[in-house]
């Protein structure tokens, strides 16, 4: 390493969007490499909404790895953090700025140190995939910062060591991310099914119930539910995969009623799983369970589903409209089911490029 050696610092920044799964993952086969036991499928969000910001900074003058979420410090002695940085580190490549007579040699960054700054610009821990769009930017921050020349899908297998959601983060579209069968995980990678543009006409209204951290994290609640519940073992091997097969053609086609059946039912599913954990885990609350019951009688009487909704491990909803007449039905209706009032906590709606704010109860 040469140039001024104390007096430099570089900086990257990067932003990356949540994702919402379709096909829910529930469950890993592997703790420590996030190796799922099923395929899962997500659509990534507007990068304009829910997505994290981060900042990443290299200098000889820091003498430790460290990190700020939302402007808190928190620790980075956790296993994920330190392997998605370790994998990271090993790829690196060379760096230099020959107009400042700089130059970081590939060895010299497993002797660097990180500061690292990230926000989220939606509630974090609370079931809207802040882990997802964290550690998808996090990983590819790190990754341009250090010149790391690999293709998005091995990122994406560094980004799933962080948070197994997180592999889906790095692609827009609809994502699917393949459990793989290899021990080591090479094969657990994210793929891109289509892009943003292939089903353009899909509006998503996501309906913050409450921006509340949850009681149980998606990565403990899905340990207890692999250790006791039944019906985990049963879904993984004898639904998901034919869900998953049936979910990629109403994607390809865009068949929106084959598409709303899949993604209500593997919501449902997945909770219904939660149910079935001993002690039983209820991510969703009253509130969720009336926006549910409002969809499926709107979609019964319609004939044909006009709304798909999905809950993942929190009490969110995400709604996905068939198409934008059919979303300002939508938010008409909650509006007038939940109108702006103290007695209910449905706080938030985002559709499109608009947030609609409530007073939160
Ligand atoms: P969620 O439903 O929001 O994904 P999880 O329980 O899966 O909730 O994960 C929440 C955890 O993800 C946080 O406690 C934190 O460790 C991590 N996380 C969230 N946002 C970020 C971020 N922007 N950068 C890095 N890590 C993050
Ligand atoms: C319900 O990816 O947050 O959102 O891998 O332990 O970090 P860890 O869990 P995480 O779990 C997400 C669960 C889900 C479904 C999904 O996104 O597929
Ligand atoms: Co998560």
């Amino acid at each position: 390493m040469v140039g001024e050696l104390d007096k430099w610092m570089l900086m990257a920044t990067a932003r990356a969007p949540t994702n919402i799964a379709v096909i829910k993952y529930w469950g890993k086969r592997d703790e420590t490499l996030i190796l799922p036991i099923n395929d899962s499928i997500s659509f990534t969000i507007d990068p304009d909404h829910l997505s994290a910001t981060t900042t990443v900074a290299v200098s000889p003058s820091f003498q430790e790895d460290r990190m700020w979420l939302n402007g808190k410090e928190i620790s980075l002695s956790g296993g994920r953090y330190q392997n998605c940085l370790r994998e990271l580190r090993n790829r690196a490549g060379d760096f230099e700025d020959k107009t400042r007579g700089m130059q970081i040699r590939k060895e010299d960054w497993k002797k660097l140190h990180f500061h690292i700054a990230s926000y989220n610009n939606f509630p974090t821990a609370a079931g809207l995939a802040s882990s997802a769009a964290g550690f998808a930017c996090l990983v590819f921050s790190l990754a341009k910062l250090m010149n790391v020349n690999e293709e998005i899908g091995q990122l994406s297998a560094i980004a799933r060591q962080g948070s197994g959601s997180a592999c889906r983060s790095l692609f827009g579209g609809f994502v699917k991310w393949t459990m793989g069968n290899q021990a080591n995980g090479s094969d657990s990678i994210a793929v891109q099914l289509v892009d943003e543009t292939h089903w353009d006409e899909l509006v998503i209204i996501v309906a913050v119930v409450s921006s509340r951290q949850k009681e149980t994290s998606s990565t403990s609640g899905m340990r207890e539910s692999v250790e006791t519940s039944s019906l985990l073992q049963h879904r993984a091997q004898a639904i998901v995969p034919n869900r998953i097969l049936q979910m990629e053609e109403s994607i390809k086609n865009r068949d929106f009623s084959s598409f709303a059946r899949l993604t209500c039912a593997d919501s449902n599913q997945f909770h219904a799983v939660c149910l079935d954990t001993s002690p039983p885990i209820f991510y969703m609350n009253d509130t969720s369970h009336r926006i549910i019951n409002i969809v499926e009688k709107w979609n019964q009487h319609e004939g044909i589903p006009q709304v798909a909704y999905t809950f993942d491990a929190g009490p969110n909803a995400v709604m996905i409209a068939r198409n934008r007449k059919t979303a300002t039905l939508l938010l008409q209706r909650l509006l007038f089911y939940f109108p702006p009032s103290p007695d209910h906590d449905l706080n938030s709606y985002v559709l499109g490029d608009k947030t609609i704010l409530q007073e939160a109860g």
